[in-house]
């Protein structure tokens, strides 16, 4: 089936926190709105189509996951990424991807403890991090190329109470798709430190001109029972709103720890329609992501294109993975107060703020997984409003 990412779809109304919430986050409602990271093109048919057939049975009461989830998983991981995973290493959390993290670090740390991020950096997951831990900042290191770990600082960060490294991979919002060689080399960083590496990779599946990611469970060695590989359907099927995540563990102690917290909190049943969209998601959904890749891909160079010929100012991050661009400001040389009227007020389109990735200096995110119409339209008015 042939979709067609350039219609547009009135997400007004729909309690969407892109569309519906900006007079509350911005001042503005009527900003064209580029924050949050979900997609404005409707979902793949099978999802919609499955979701429905459920719906018409009319009774949604308490649930156990079916068998044939985790094996549409498995499949996917097999057949799209080439990881072979043991079906008793996954863990489903509910809420999401943040809450898995929290309950982790409260399993593996004591109060006090250190914990390592990159920044910039997705501000829950700094978040946190700080709610019982110290976190430490690993800060990337912008080249003329991407981003880059510093490994030599991260080396000399790590201290006797470093438990933790939470990894961002593919990185939000630098769009990097770490190399084997980098993911290696930071594993034998935390190897040699008996660091446990959190891998949120809710990115993965959004992989860009040709980019190949590598799950950090599988990467060769012993390591990935030293980690846990965070996944999602959420962002790569626009399905985040029905909050579904899957956990990798492979050390089976923490695995067992950590499915009898989620018991505890009665956490385990599911959220029903979560997993219905993600099973015919993952068993059905490979075309429309690879026709929303293509797509993304053509934003991606529509924006690059732009910005060369008209935004000289801002120096953008391109993604090679995920469907966020990072876009510095520096340039400009304006406070981000002033930036942020410009943007807000006189062009009306609402970015995402540098400070919501823990960095002062004039830095957006800006996502791109929208009609092209979308973009063109935020471009030409944040050329006449900054100038
Ligand atoms: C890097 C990163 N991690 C985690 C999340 C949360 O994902 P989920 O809502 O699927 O748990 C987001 C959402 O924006 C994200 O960008």
């Amino acid at each position: 089936m042939k979709y067609d990412f350039d219609a547009v779809y009135d997400r007004r109304g729909t309690q969407s926190f892109k569309w519906d919430y900006n007079g509350h986050y911005f001042g503005n409602p009527a900003v064209l709105p580029f924050w949050v990271a979900d997609m404005d093109f409707p979902c793949a048919q099978p999802i919609v189509a499955a979701l429905k057939e459920r719906a018409e049975h009319r009774i949604y009461g308490y649930t156990e996951r079916s068998p044939s989830f985790s094996e549409a998983i498995l499949e996917w991981l097999r057949t799209r990424h080439g990881w072979i995973v043991d079906k008793d290493w996954l863990v489903f959390c509910p809420p999401g991807i943040i809450p898995a993290i929290d309950i982790l670090l409260g399993l593996t740390t004591h109060k006090g403890d250190s914990v390592v991020i990159q920044t910039p950096a997705y501000l829950p997951l700094e978040d946190v991090i700080a709610r019982n831990n110290v976190v430490i900042e690993n800060p990337l290191i912008p080249r003329q190329t991407g981003y880059e770990f510093d490994f030599a600082h991260l080396a000399a960060c790590i201290r006797r109470d470093t438990r933790a490294l939470l990894l961002c991979s593919p990185h939000s919002p630098t769009g990097r798709v770490w190399t084997l060689q980098e993911l290696e080399t930071l594993a034998d960083i935390c190897r040699r430190h008996g660091i446990l590496v959190i891998s949120d990779e809710v990115h993965a599946d959004v992989l860009l001109f040709g980019n190949r990611h590598h799950h950090f469970g599988c990467l060769p060695g012993e390591y990935g029972y030293r980690s846990v590989t965070c996944i999602s359907a959420g962002k790569t099927f626009n399905i985040s709103g029905l909050q579904l995540s899957t956990l990798i563990i492979q050390d089976p102690e923490l695995r067992a720890a950590f499915k009898r917290h989620l018991g505890v909190l009665q956490m385990t049943q599911g959220n029903l329609f979560g997993e219905i969209a993600a099973e015919a998601a993952y068993r059905q959904g490979a075309d429309w992501l690879d026709q929303v890749i293509a797509y993304v891909e053509g934003n991606v160079r529509f924006l690059e294109e732009y910005v060369s010929e008209h935004l000289p100012n801002v120096r953008a991050f391109l993604p090679q993975g995920s469907y966020l661009a990072w876009l510095d400001f520096g340039a400009f040389g304006k406070p981000v107060a002033d930036l942020n009227q410009r943007l807000i007020h006189r062009a009306g389109v609402a970015l995402y703020e540098g400070r919501y990735f823990g960095t002062t200096e004039p830095y957006y995110r800006m996502n791109l997984a929208c009609p092209r119409i979308y973009l063109e339209t935020a471009l030409c008015r944040m050329k006449r409003a900054l100038f």
